[in-house]
């Protein structure tokens, strides 16, 4: 990948970190960086540091060939697949804390997720050394925590936080959508429809406790029983809220993750607030 970077010495390079079996998500992604790039790289590495759980691990899915097919229609201008050996030829050692960034959420319910992606990102970005990365919002709490990374240790890459890729029924596009079962893949976009449920309370009624309770009935009453988490947080540092701040347009972000029969999925949502009078 160093070689062929050298080769072309792109004036601008725009990289989208992938663990493959791609979907429209992610080329939403690369159609983004081919925007405002010269040069648009994508990677493929399901990286094992960044599972809690070895079953989900290997549970992942996999399709090289399809991503590989589908990059090139999208005119991706090149694919970095690295071997496991080569981007771990040692145990790492190093361990990296977000503090209040990771203690809800994904870095709760996850423990050493955010150390793992943030161990890898850091590599890929050393290796490919970008101007502009994309990632899906989505995994709004992985941007948040990227953001931090780069910031903290001054690594020369913009972000770009992309919208949610939505099924027409509302169901977050995700590699693990692939996993679910067809009476699953029925019940899946009600996690989007308790998102906007919520949303729709804190709006209309700003109490953000009710509003969390009677999605949660919504859910368990549509068979969806094993909620992780539902949290209205702060948009911008992710910190739980209980109550609304009532500044000026205030953003939060509403997020869920629930098991979906053996399948775990996440999705959020942002909402502005406006003051009350
Ligand atoms: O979002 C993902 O697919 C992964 O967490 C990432 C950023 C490629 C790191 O492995």
């Amino acid at each position: 990948m160093r070689s062929f970077l050298l080769g072309h010495s792109p004036r601008s390079l725009g990289f989208v970190p992938t663990m493959g079996a791609l979907h429209e998500g992610h080329l939403s992604l690369i159609e983004a960086s081919k925007a405002e790039n010269e040069l648009t790289v994508c990677s493929i590495f399901v990286n094992p540091i960044q599972f809690n759980n070895r079953n989900d691990l290997h549970a992942y899915p996999r399709s090289l060939q399809t991503d590989l097919d589908m990059l090139e229609k999208a005119d991706c201008h090149a694919v970095f697949i690295p071997a496991e050996g080569e981007m771990y030829p040692s145990e790492t050692r190093i361990r990296i804390n977000f503090e209040a960034l990771e203690n809800n959420m994904e870095g709760k319910y996850r423990p050493g997720h955010f150390n793992g992606v943030s161990i890898v990102v850091s590599k890929l970005l050393n290796i490919i050394k970008p101007t502009r990365a994309y990632f899906g919002q989505k995994d709004l709490q992985q941007f948040r925590v990227v953001s931090q990374l780069v910031r903290d240790l001054s690594f020369d890459t913009e972000l770009r936080c992309c919208p949610t890729k939505r099924e027409t029924d509302g169901l977050a596009m995700s590699s693990r959508n692939m996993r679910l079962t067809p009476e699953e893949r029925v019940l899946a976009p009600k996690l989007h429809e308790a998102l906007q449920m919520v949303g729709r309370l804190i709006l209309s009624e700003r109490n953000i406790i009710m509003a969390r309770k009677k999605a949660e009935d919504f859910l368990n009453k549509a068979g969806i029983h094993n909620i992780e988490y539902l949290r209205v947080v702060d948009g911008d540092t992710l910190e739980p809220m209980q109550l609304l701040k009532n500044s000026l347009d205030e953003e939060v972000a509403i997020c869920i993750a629930a098991y979906i029969g053996d399948v775990r999925l996440i999705d959020n949502i942002l909402i502005t607030i406006p003051p009350s009078e």
